[in-house]
C-alpha cells in the first residue's frame, strides 16, 4: 500500500509561527511536525509517499525530505493550489494513486503514538477505514454517532453538541475510489471539500470500518495542541530513555 500526507493549508491557527514557515515544518519535541506521520506511515511497512503541500513552501519540503533516500522512503511531491479542504488535498494525489487497490492517508498535523491495522485488513476489499480515539472536547473534530445498538450511523464533523466523545482521527484507509467520489463533492460552508462528506458516502454504502486508536492521538494545529503533542513525544522518548542524559546530568 503506498500512503499520502496531506500538508497543505494555512494555518491560520498557528499564526505567526505559519507566516514563517509551513505548519508542518514546525517543530514537535525533537524533529520537525511531517516526520511524525511519515513514521507512522513507516511503521506499517510504507514506503512510496506522496506529500501534498500548498506550492508556497514546496521547496523547504523539498530541501528537507529530499528523494527520500534519507529517510528509507520514496516521496513523490504534488501542490495543492489553495487550502480548498481535506479532500480536496487528497485529490491532488490520484495520479500517485493509479494501480492502486487502497491508499493509507494521514494528515500532516496529527501524531500519533502508534497505528494498528487489524490481522484481518484487506487490500482487496472494497471498505474504507476510519480511525477513533475518545476525546475529552470531540466538538473540534469530526464525531462518530453511533446508534442505541452501537452501530456507527454517522460522522458530524464539529458538532456543537458531539453525540459521541470518539473523534474521527486524520488517519484513513480509501479504496481508489475515493478519487472519483471526490470529483462530484461541492464546498461546504467554510469553502472546502470535506474528508467528513467522504466518509458519510463509505458509511451510506456500508464500506465504512472504524478501528479504535490505541495509545495517544493529538493534532497539532492550535497553540495548546502543539505543545501537546510536543510533551506526548517529549515524554515518548523519556520513556524510552533517551531524553534522562538531558534531563538528569
Ligand atoms: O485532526 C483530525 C481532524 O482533522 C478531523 O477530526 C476532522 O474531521 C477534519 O476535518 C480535520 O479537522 P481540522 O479542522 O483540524 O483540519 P485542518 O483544517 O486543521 O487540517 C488538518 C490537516 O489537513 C492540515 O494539517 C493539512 C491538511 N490540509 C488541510 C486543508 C484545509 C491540507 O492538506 N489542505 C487543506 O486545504
Amino acid at each position: 500500500m503506498k500512503g499520502i500526507i496531506l500538508a497543505g493549508g494555512e494555518g491560520t491557527r498557528l499564526r505567526p509561527l505559519t507566516l514563517v514557515t509551513n505548519k508542518h515544518l514546525l517543530p514537535v519535541y525533537d524533529k520537525p511536525m511531517i516526520i511524525h506521520p511519515l513514521e507512522t506511515l513507516k511503521s506499517l511497512g510504507i514506503k512510496d509517499i506522496c506529500i501534498v503541500t500548498g506550492g508556497e513552501y514546496m521547496a523547504d519540503f523539498m530541501r528537507f525530505l529530499g528523494s527520500g533516500k534519507n529517510f528509507g522512503v520514496n516521496f513523490t511531491y504534488k501542490i495543492q493550489d489553495g487550502p480548498l479542504g481535506i479532500a480536496h488535498a487528497l485529490l491532488q494525489a490520484e495520479d500517485f494513486a493509479k494501480g492502486e487497490k487502497k491508499i493509507a492517508v494521514i494528515l500532516g498535523d496529527n501524531i500519533f503514538e502508534k497505528i494498528e491495522l487489524e490481522n484481518d485488513f484487506d487490500e482487496n476489499d472494497n471498505n474504507a477505514i476510519i480511525f477513533l480515539k475518545e476525546v475529552e472536547h470531540p466538538e473540534r473534530f469530526g464525531v462518530a454517532v453511533f446508534d442505541s445498538n452501537g452501530k456507527l450511523i454517522e460522522i458530524e464533523e464539529k458538532p456543537k453538541v458531539p453525540k459521541s466523545k470518539f473523534a474521527v482521527t486524520g488517519f484513513y484507509i480509501y479504496p481508489t475510489d475515493v478519487f472519483d467520489f471526490i470529483k462530484t463533492l461541492k464546498p461546504s460552508a467554510r469553502g472546502e471539500l470535506e474528508i467528513t462528506d467522504v466518509n458519510n458516502w463509505y458509511l451510506k454504502q456500508g464500506r465504512l470500518k472504524y478501528i479504535v486508536v490505541k495509545g495517544f492521538w493529538s493534532d497539532a494545529g492550535t497553540f495548546p495542541t502543539l505543545l501537546r503533542a510536543n510533551l506526548l513525544v517529549g515524554i515518548k522518548r523519556l520513556i524510552e530513555g533517551k531524553m534522562e542524559q538531558w534531563l538528569f546530568s
